[in-house]
């Protein structure tokens, strides 16, 4: 089996950039790129940022800081991802772009090299048959916020190596994370459930509970950290109906139906946390 020692990561968002604090953390020589120089730009700076915050908690001490960023570099294309073991894409969750993103990286990897998905709903199979490595794709979905949830969900497509998913579960407990290993279908394990369970408290809000009192409700009453209208407005309300109408779609029964108010606050632009509205005011 090969051993992984270079990763790129494609994508600097909130879910990206996490994955690449954690992976350069671990020890790894990590390519953070984004198309958007922008985002590339916060992504980074957001990583040296939670770094500096661990410092003074204690957690880690100055040079542990430093070797981190020392390990971890800013792409300037997807060439950067050329001598990597593995690269890890976190892009906005829609097929088209991940599947040309997963050909033009294709293009750039050694044959041997692992390129997998962390779409939290798209088919793992469809993405590896747009590329000429199809053995060496996989689904690792990592949870938000992704230095914090020690969870990573492992999928298998179809033509996914034994080989393929060894090396990535490896990897994972190298970099401190458990794994299990979901199958293919949208959702996976944990958006199949928890996707359902946000979408309902929408409907409670709709029909006129105040969201204080559901997530008072589900927090107390069944120990959640935070609740549900909380934790909907942290995912990003966009992102959960686009993953209601994913499991709706594919899934094809009524109980993932998204709420009506639900669509309508994408509508207005009140997409949670990331917009200053959502459920809650930031
Ligand atoms: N990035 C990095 N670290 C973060 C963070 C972030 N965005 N938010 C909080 N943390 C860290 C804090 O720095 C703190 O670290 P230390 O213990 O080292 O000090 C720790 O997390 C606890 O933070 P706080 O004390 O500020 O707040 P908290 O105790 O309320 O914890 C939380 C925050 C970890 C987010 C917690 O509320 C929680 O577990 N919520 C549920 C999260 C969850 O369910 N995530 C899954 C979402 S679904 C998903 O991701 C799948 C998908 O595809 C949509």
């Amino acid at each position: 089996m090969k051993e992984i020692k270079s990763v790129g990561v494609v994508g600097a968002g909130q879910m990206g950039a996490g994955i690449a604090q954690v992976i350069a953390t671990a020890g790894y020589k990590t390519v953070l790129y984004d198309t958007n120089p922008q985002a590339l730009e916060k992504g980074h700076t957001g990583i040296d940022a939670r770094l500096a915050k661990a410092v003074e908690k204690g957690t880690i001490d100055a040079s542990q800081r430093a070797a981190t960023m020392g390990r971890l570099s800013k792409g300037s294309s997807l060439k950067d991802f050329a001598t990597c073991d593995l690269v890890i894409e976190a892009v906005i969750e829609q097929f088209e772009a991940k599947a040309a993103l997963f050909q033009e990286i294709d293009k750039v990897l050694a044959p041997s090299a692992l390129l997998v998905s962390n779409t939290s709903s798209i088919s793992i199979t469809r993405l590896a048959a747009v590329t000429s490595r199809p053995q060496h794709v996989m689904g690792v979905h990592f949870m938000n916020p992704v230095p914090v949830m020690k969870l990573v969900e492992l999928i298998k497509g179809l033509q996914t190596g034994e080989d393929t998913y060894q090396m990535v579960q490896a990897f994972c407990a190298s970099i401190q994370k458990t794994t299990v290993l979901a199958i293919d279908a949208p959702g996976f394990v944990v958006n199949r459930i928890l996707c359902p369970m946000l979408n309902e408290a929408i409907f409670l809000v709709q029909e006129g509970v105040k969201p204080e009192d559901i997530d008072t409700a589900m927090k107390l009453g069944t120990n959640q950290p935070m609740g549900p209208l909380t934790l909907a407005d942290f995912v990003g309300l966009d992102t959960l109906l686009y993953i209601l109408q994913v499991l709706h779609r594919e899934l094809g029964e009524d109980k993932y139906r998204p709420c009506p108010l639900l669509i309508k606050y994408v509508e207005a632009g009140w997409y949670g946390k990331k917009s200053g509205r959502g459920f809650y005011s930031y």
